[in-house]
């Protein structure tokens, strides 16, 4: 039996107050007036709720009161859905919500207050999700970065943050930006750690797992290389999990992506400067730092910029086991970026030089791509050093679809060693 109570409850909230003195107004209005009320007396429930579907409840059970005791009504919706519809305007993410309800989307792309795409399953898709006008979709940026304390606006118009749950946000508003304020989510994704996991989802072939893990266990120094969102971190990740758990190793990131259970490790994050310009603690910062951390691995998230030299000098000075990713097309676009980036940070050292510590360094370069349909694969491994009259060089011990070579140039077999080259064929020639 349904009270009359409940009855009205569910009554069209207009019909409900026709015959009070109720004012019909519009949604827009209704919201506004209870925003106000609401962040006089519950701001901090507001921002909770952003994040807590709990709180968001609680926050539901107030607006009600709130449209009760100021006697507001909009025709056509009934007070429960009214709350509903201004609990997410004001504490939700507005349009956002529902596709950060859905599990499969790892990515937002919003291209100005109209254009909204994502990536679910590994797929770039437009949605039909929409915001009202600029001014909307700025208001919920920064609502999204000020759960990470940051805000934009005309004198700060882009912003890289990220937030309590790991996601990475950027948003680049105009003048910077032609399309009016654009904002990119990536979303904490569930990492793959194992390399069996990659094996199993078609990314690795399984001989290609045993000789990436042989490498790994052989403590060579490792880059994985690829273009963004080719899963490069993820690849990463996979990789240091199979060093030995009794290995100190020092993870150093531009935002926390990486995580390697169970084993020894001590993560740092670089800070981007303040207001003011001043407080950055860069990458680079941060290996030199490390290098008296007595690591017995290093793990840098990406190489971009001069953080690159003092890799390649660490890789050059005994560090070995080594793990990186650098943004390329290519194994040997790889190289040139490397090259190109230590360059940065030392103009003083001859190009020539440079080269040869790249190649006294890295060992070897593992490069992803995802395929159209947004399958990620591991397309290819390369052997890394310098041959002899030749200098700077690599060469593919693995390309997808013509298997792996375990005849090994006579260059990286003079570099690594017989013996480590042998344990590295080990399990891995079928
Ligand atoms: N092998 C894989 N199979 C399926 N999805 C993957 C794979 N590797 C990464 N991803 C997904 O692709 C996205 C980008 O991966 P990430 O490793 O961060 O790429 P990158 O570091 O190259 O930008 C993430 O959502 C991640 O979960
Ligand atoms: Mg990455």
């Amino acid at each position: 039996m349904v009270s009359i109570l409940e009855r009205l409850e569910q009554e069209p909230y207009g019909a409900l107050s026709a015959h009070s003195e109720a004012k019909e107004i519009s949604i827009e209005e209704v919201t506004q007036k209870v925003r106000e009320k609401m962040l006089e007396h519950h701001a901090d429930l507001i921002i909770e709720a952003r994040m807590s579907r709990d709180k968001r409840r609680e926050v539901v059970t107030l607006i009600s009161n709130v449209i009760i005791s100021s006697d507001l009504y909009v025709p056509r919706l009934t007070r429960q859905d009214l709350a509903e519809r201004i609990a997410q305007e004001i504490c939700g993410l507005g349009p956002l919500d529902e596709l950060l309800d859905d599990e499969r989307v790892t990515e937002i792309m919003v291209n100005g207050p109209h254009e909204v795409f994502v990536e679910r399953d590994g797929v770039l898709e437009a949605t039909s999700v929409k915001f009202q006008n600029d001014r909307h979709l700025l208001d919920i940026i920064n609502r999204i970065v000020q759960s990470a304390g940051r805000r934009v606006d005309i004198s700060i118009p882009y912003v890289d943050a990220r937030l309590p749950d790991g996601s990475r946000v950027n948003a680049i508003i105009p003048p910077l930006s032609l399309n009016g304020p654009v904002l990119t989510i990536r979303r904490f994704p569930r990492r793959y750690t194992e390399l069996s996991q990659l094996v199993g989802v078609n990314t690795l072939e399984p001989e290609v797992a045993d000789f990436l893990r042989n490498c790994v266990e052989n403590r060579l120094d490792m880059v994985v290389s690829g273009g963004s969102g080719s899963g490069k971190t993820t690849t990463l990740n996979v990789l240091a999990n199979a060093a030995s758990p009794n290995e100190r190793i020092i993870v150093i990131e531009d935002s926390a992506e990486i995580k390697i259970p169970g084993h020894h490790v001590v993560y740092l994050e670089a800070r981007p400067k303040n207001m003011e310009g001043k407080g950055e603690v860069s990458i680079r910062d941060l290996l030199r730092n490390a290098l008296r951390m007595r690591p017995d691995r290093l793990v840098i998230g990406e190489c971009r910029g001069k953080e690159t030299f003092d890799l390649i000098s660490a890789m050059n000075t005994g560090h070995e086991g080594c793990l990186s990713t650098v943004h390329a097309n290519s194994a040997a676009d790889c190289l040139e970026r490397m090259v190109g980036m230590a360059l940065m940070a030392e103009e003083g050292v001859p190009v020539d030089i440079l080269r040869s510590w790249i190649g006294i360094g890295v060992d070897v370069i593992v490069h992803v791509e995802k395929d159209f349909g947004g399958h990620r694969v591991v397309s290819g491994v390369s052997l890394v050093g310098n041959k002899p009259g030749e200098g700077l060089t690599h060469f593919h011990v693995y390309r997808r679809g013509h298997g792996l070579r375990l005849d090994f140039p006579s260059w990286f077999v003079e570099k690594i060693g017989e013996r480590r080259c042998n344990s590295l064929a080990k399990g891995a020639s079928r």
